[in-house]
């Protein structure tokens, strides 16, 4: 059991392996929160909440000026009665007013957890390794019914929280923001850490001392976007990769969000995370339901290193579905860097036949295949194949590229439609728009409207026919502008702000449609790279492109800043020509190989234009990944030196039995007068030998982990150093 109700005291205590969360009825019928963090055994209440006369804090009770909302730690507050700090939810009745008022009701209890409405979250495999709270609140005048779900894994330490709106009453609620989650801490001595970034330039990682007043990340882009992350957390001061009090929040969630911290006068922080209700608003006529996204909760005392591998084993085991999510993934090599658009049958041939011979498992061809798809300005939406550049058609190319031995894997990003194309002549009103004005354009696009079902149900339709009439194995589902001009020709004025939430729920339909309907495809997400790397995109597509940026050196940032909330075997990641694309960067091919066996892996360069020299370096990278793919893929994983701190990385993984660990290590620039540098692994059995199996050199796992190793003299720009080692 881990979820502990006092009736009496109308206390609630979730109780993981090795953190308990508090929460308490008090008077009047608010619900407090009184603790989270490390377990204690039994709460009796020795962090009392000091009630006293606050200047400015107003009170519900005129008897009682010591009690104020303002003041009170809460978990899911509201504006308007005293507390002025930022709530979690807002409606507007009928009369315009926004006032509201509610108060606890009852609660449930149960094994498992809930799956949410037309919304991705973390699930259940065994019912006994969650544990369910529900929490009913209730505004008597409007007879709207509030619950607020905890779901404890017990073993993990997680707690994961929801809220469903019901609206009972009789006359219609415009719901002006409904949060996921509140979390009230009694002090301030954080620093905060969030991940920012652009495209190619994704989740970098920045920490900054709270102070007074709003501290926030948010995104208004439609997704949740590379600019920020829907995640944010809280640390200690001392708080580093192996020790120190981590809290850490992220949304499974794909679209506009916010995550804050709000430092009031007291100093006490306040977390808000959940749906960005700027320029959302949704209708709840009666009997009407809204569901908010869930939103993962951690927290260790073990540092960064524990919060992220909780993240990863809760994602990797408890959010990605399907045959693939316990599966080996397939070495892939995709056409995009190779050709661009200007590719044919034989070349992509000749492409495949020389991927076959390095030992790559999978042919992706990328975009260019359909309409007139010679630039990105034209043809999206029009989803059939180009005979002009592919003569005989889709199938038979897979079965060309089948016949090699190699799998094939498809491009389409379905939730667009360019200017040019039949699909835009036939439905001009099935992209976002307001009427009356022009389109704002990206990459030469428009967003379809993915609130409306007649759009999802065209996307179902365009790529189920590919997928049933292709032998494919493999998607990759790219979206490559952020919503503008947001609006719906299908919904009336008053709904038109929640657009960009339907949109979402739309898209999420589309994916659980697809993906169950051809379960023996393996999905990856990509939006320009990471700017959907989410949670909620997880759900569907067990795996993500991680960024357009293939330079190894800024891969090592981007990987690493996406490492602290998602597992190694989501993140796509490929090795590129040099000069490198995107930042016209000459680096090695063997670092280029590390960097990119540290992510499920694959190649994205022309391998007909490359030496023979080269062809053997991939050829043993490719045997190397072969063999250590189910330590990479399904191992732990442990950052040893950031590169967002210095001039080097280096990390290592562990396989789940100890048995086995790879450690890559990257100096960027070589340096004068360098210090020498000592490595030191982490996860290992200290009680057992390792062998290096390039050298046969023996050593302790204890000696491994705290003496280390240490680097010799480097000379070289981009260098990388990568060891192997297994129990003797
Ligand atoms: C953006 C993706 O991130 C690239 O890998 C490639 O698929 C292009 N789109 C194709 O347009």
């Amino acid at each position: 059991m881990s979820i502990y109700i006092d009736d009496e005291k109308r206390l609630f205590h979730l109780q993981g392996k090795n953190t308990s969360y508090v929460m308490q009825v008090v008077r009047d019928g608010y619900l407090a929160h009184l603790y989270w963090g490390k377990r204690v055994h039994t709460y009796r209440g020795s962090n009392k909440i000091i009630f006293m006369d606050r200047g400015f804090s107003p009170n519900p009770d005129a008897s009682d000026r010591t009690f104020s909302l303002d003041t009170l730690p809460q978990e899911y507050p509201a504006y308007g009665n005293g507390d002025f700090r930022t709530p979690s939810y807002q409606l507007q009745l009928e009369n315009g007013s926004t006032i509201t008022d509610l108060r606890y009701s009852d609660y449930r209890v149960y094994k498992g957890k809930p799956k949410l409405n037309e919304l991705p979250s973390t699930y259940a495999e065994d019912e006994n390794e969650v544990e369910t709270l529900e929490i009913l609140l209730e505004d008597q005048l409007l007879e709207l019914k509030i619950t607020l779900t905890y779901s404890i894994y017990q073993d993990l330490d997680v707690i994961t929280r929801s809220v469903h709106f019901h609206n009972q009453g009789s006359q219609s609620l415009k719901l002006l923001r409904a949060l996921s989650a509140n979390v009230d801490f009694r002090d301030d001595e954080f620093e905060l850490m969030t991940l920012y970034g652009a495209h190619n330039n994704e989740k970098n990682i920045v920490r900054r001392k709270i102070v007074p007043g709003v501290q926030m990340v948010d995104s208004c882009r439609g997704t949740s976007s590379p600019q920020q992350a829907p995640f944010l957390s809280l640390v200690r001061k001392e708080t580093n990769e192996e020790q120190g009090e981590v809290y850490a929040f992220n949304l499974v969630y794909s679209g506009n969000f916010t995550a804050q911290v709000q430092v009031d006068q007291y100093h006490n922080s306040r977390i808000s995370i959940g749906i960005n209700p700027f320029d959302f608003s949704w209708l709840l006529d009666p009997k009407e339901t809204f569901q908010t996204p869930e939103v993962v909760m951690v927290y260790t005392d073990q540092g960064l290193g524990k919060m992220s591998e909780t993240f990863h084993e809760l994602y990797r085991t408890n959010l990605c579905r399907g045959p693939f999510r316990d599966k080996i993934r397939p070495i892939r090599v995709n056409n995009w860097e190779a050709t661009y658009f200007d590719f044919n049958a034989e070349k992509i041939e000749q492409l495949a036949k020389e991927a076959k011979q390095v030992g790559i498992e999978m042919f992706v061809l990328d975009d260019g295949w359909f309409g007139k798809r010679d630039d990105d300005n034209r043809s999206l939406g029009d989803w059939i194949v180009d005979r002009r550049k592919l003569p005989n058609g889709l199938v038979d190319l897979a079965n060309r590229i089948r016949a090699l031995g190699l799998e094939f894997g498809l491009w389409f990003e379905p939730e667009m439609v360019s200017i040019d194309s039949d699909l835009y002549r036939n439905h001009p009103d099935w992209c976002l728009h307001v009427p009356d004005r022009p389109h704002t354009l990206g990459r030469n696009q428009l967003v379809l409207d993915l609130s409306r079902e007649e759009v999802c149900d065209y996307i179902i339709d365009a790529i189920s026919n590919i997928l049933a009439s292709v032998p494919i194995t493999y998607v990759k589902w790219d979206m490559n502008r952020h919503l503008t001009d947001i609006g719906s020709a299908a919904l009336p004025s008053d709904r038109q702000r929640e657009t960009a939430h339907r949109y979402i729920l739309g898209l999420y339909k589309v994916l659980e449609e697809i993906t169950s309907r051809f379960p023996n495809v393996l999905f990856e997400s990509c939006s320009s790279g990471g700017g959907r790397f989410d949670a909620g995109m997880l759900y569907y597509m067990p795996q993500t492109w991680t960024s357009d940026n293939t330079d190894a050196m800024c891969r090592l940032n981007i990987q690493y800043g996406t490492s602290l909330v998602y597992p190694p075997i989501t993140m796509g990641a490929h090795v590129s020509s040099v000069p490198n694309h995107q930042v016209g960067r000459i680096t090695p091919l063997d670092t280029r190989g590390y960097v990119a066996m540290a992510g499920n892996f694959g190649y994205e360069l022309d391998l007909t234009a490359i030496t023979e020299e080269e062809k053997e370096v991939i050829k043993q990278q490719i045997s190397l990944y072969k063999k250590i793919r189910p330590l990479i893929q399904f191992g732990k994983f442990y950052r040893i030196f950031s590169p967002f701190d210095g001039n080097e990385a280096a990390w290592n993984f562990v396989s789940e039995d100890q048995s086995e660990t790879v450690i890559s290590y990257f100096k960027i620039l070589s340096q004068p007068a360098a210090p020498l540098r000592t490595i030191k692994c982490k996860g290992l059995n200290p009680d057992y030998v390792y062998q290096n199996v390039e050298t046969g050199e023996l050593f302790g796992g204890d000696e491994l982990m705290n003496v280390g190793i240490t680097l010799p003299r480097i000379k070289q720009d981009f260098l990388s150093m990568f060891w192997r080692f297994k129990k003797a």
